[in-house]
């Protein structure tokens, strides 16, 4: 029989504790007499064969209560000790309670377990009270709620307790839609209610490589202009579970070509550029040994949103997309770095006047930049103070400057300052080239007098040493005329 071989499929593609919750739940929803269903993405990934750790669940009854009798009745198994061994055991091997988290205004609710959850919803029907709202929810049919779905390949549902029907629930075709590749919407009004749902197209169409039937894409495009009715907040778990996808890139060119993300603010744009960055972001998009892993790649999407726009419009992008305070500061740092890109290209610049400038800047910006530039030798500086500089300090700690006699105060910092930039151009390659160095330093410090203890009169102590020395601390190449006694 087909149904129970889908659910067998479903059991064996589960790691034993998430087997282990499902059967409970199962179990325990039989007991209570409620039906229960695997609906939307997980079913839709199940008939494509694409294994999913993602448990959808929708009862018809109260989801809510039925997520905390299941946490009770795991509790109290493991109490008792009749808990299958696995239930309760997460993927660091730890036992730990069930944690429910529930949503009375959507009656949904999560039932968290080391490593994994599943999300349990009432089956309901969504009216909006105006495009863009969050939807009012009543409890309704496994049918009804099909119905305000977004997609026919998500309004798919398979009943997981008897009495079990012999059919998957499939009110608008989905399945035909999954053989035909096509992502269609349910009614006319779908991008109305629910603006992010064009993303949603896009992302699925590149996803699993269909395409956006010809009149959705019709609604979908006449109905751009409601994307300014999405909240800051759903836009950001949007692009969040876009940068989420192995290929972003092709999902935001799309949108950029469809005219979403102009609709979404009129300075966002995707151009190729952004492109080939976010390809060379990914953990296998630089030369080995340089690149990214999963959660640097992501964070570093963010910024190269700003590319090639300015500060006000960069801000501007990250309040559109509620970008959270990391985010912020690295999109609103892109201009700042196109700015100072062509101090890094000159040649023969030492390395420690390229760290010293890179050092303010966040993070997922330098790497976003790294990716950006067109200068190959902007590039490799930069991924050079990203990889290799930015770790290396000097042999020498403060204590140890302490320990060889050298006075405590902010002329210690200063030193290690100085010890970290030799290291960095080679000047001083042992700790004993250092204890050099440090003490070169100190000496010509104290020659330098009483501006050399006042922290305020930091800007005169760096003359002081550049006038001793006869160079300049100014990767500029400004003389330190003017600046020091
Ligand atoms: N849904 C919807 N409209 C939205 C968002 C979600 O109708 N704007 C419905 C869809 O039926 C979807 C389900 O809610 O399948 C669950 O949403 P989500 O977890 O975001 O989608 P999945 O299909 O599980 O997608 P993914 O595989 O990307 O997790």
């Amino acid at each position: 029989m087909r149904k129970p071989n889908l659910i067998g499929k479903l059991r064996a593609g589960l790691p034993a504790p998430i087997r282990s919750l499902f059967d409970q739940l199962i179990k325990l929803a039989d007991s209570r007499g409620l039906p229960v269903y695997l609906v939307g993405g997980p079913l839709r990934d199940l008939l494509l064969d694409r294994p999913s750790l993602d448990l959808d669940i929708a009862v018809e009854g109260d989801a809510p209560t039925l997520a905390r009798q299941l946490a009770e009745s795991l509790s109290r198994e493991d109490k008792a000790g009749s808990a299958h061994p696995e239930a309760l055991v997460g993927r660091a091997g730890t036992t730990s309670e069930p944690r429910v988290v529930t949503h009375p205004a959507f009656l949904t609710a999560t039932v968290r377990v080391p490593g994994f959850h599943l999300d349990l919803i009432t089956a309901r029907s969504e009216t909006y009270a105006r495009p863009g709202a969050l939807p009012t929810v009543t409890p309704e049919t496994i049918e009804d709620d099909l119905r305000r779905r977004d997609f026919t390949i998500n309004a798919l549902a398979l009943r997981l307790n008897s009495p079990w029907r012999v059919e998957i629930l499939d009110p608008a075709g989905g399945r035909a839609d999954l053989e035909a590749r096509l992502i269609r919407a349910l009614h006319k009004r779908s991008f109305q209610d629910d603006a992010t749902r064009i993303l949603r197209a896009v992302q699925y169409a590149s996803r699993f490589g269909f395409n956006v039937e010809p009149q959705t894409l019709r609604w979908l495009k006449r109905d751009l202009r409601y994307l300014r009715t999405i909240s800051g907040t759903r836009l950001h778990h949007e692009f969040s579970r876009i940068f989420a996808e192995s290929a972003p890139e092709e999902i935001l060119h799309r949108l950029h070509d469809l005219g979403a993300l102009a609709a979404i603010d009129p300075t966002l744009r995707f151009d190729p550029p952004q492109a080939d960055a976010f390809t060379r972001l990914r953990p296998d998009g630089w030369r080995s040994g340089r690149q990214l892993n999963t959660t640097g790649a992501r964070a570093s999407y963010w910024p190269v949103l700003a590319w090639n726009l300015n500060e006000p419009q960069a801000l501007d992008v990250s309040r559109r997309l509620a970008a959270t305070k990391p985010q912020r500061k690295a999109l609103a740092a892109m201009p700042a770095l196109q700015r100072l890109a062509p101090n890094l290209a000159g040649p023969s610049l030492k390395r420690s006047a390229v760290a010293e400038p890179l050092a303010s800047f966040p993070l997922p910006a330098l790497w976003a930049f790294s990716a950006l530039t067109d200068d190959p030798t902007v590039r490799e500086r930069l991924l050079d103070y990203l990889t290799k500089a930015r770790l290396e300090r000097p042999h020498l700690t403060g204590d140890d400057l302490l320990a060889l006699g050298l006075p405590s105060g902010p002329q210690l910092g200063e030193i290690l300052r100085r010890l970290r930039n030799a290291r960095l151009d080679g000047e001083a390659t042992s700790r004993e080239d250092e204890e050099h160095l440090a003490r070169q330093n100190d000496a010509e410090g104290r020659d330098c007098g009483d501006v050399w203890v006042n922290e305020q009169f930091l800007a005169l102590e760096f003359a002081c040493f550049t006038c001793l020395r006869g160079e300049t601390a100014d990767p500029t190449g400004e003389p330190p005329v003017g600046r020091g006694h």
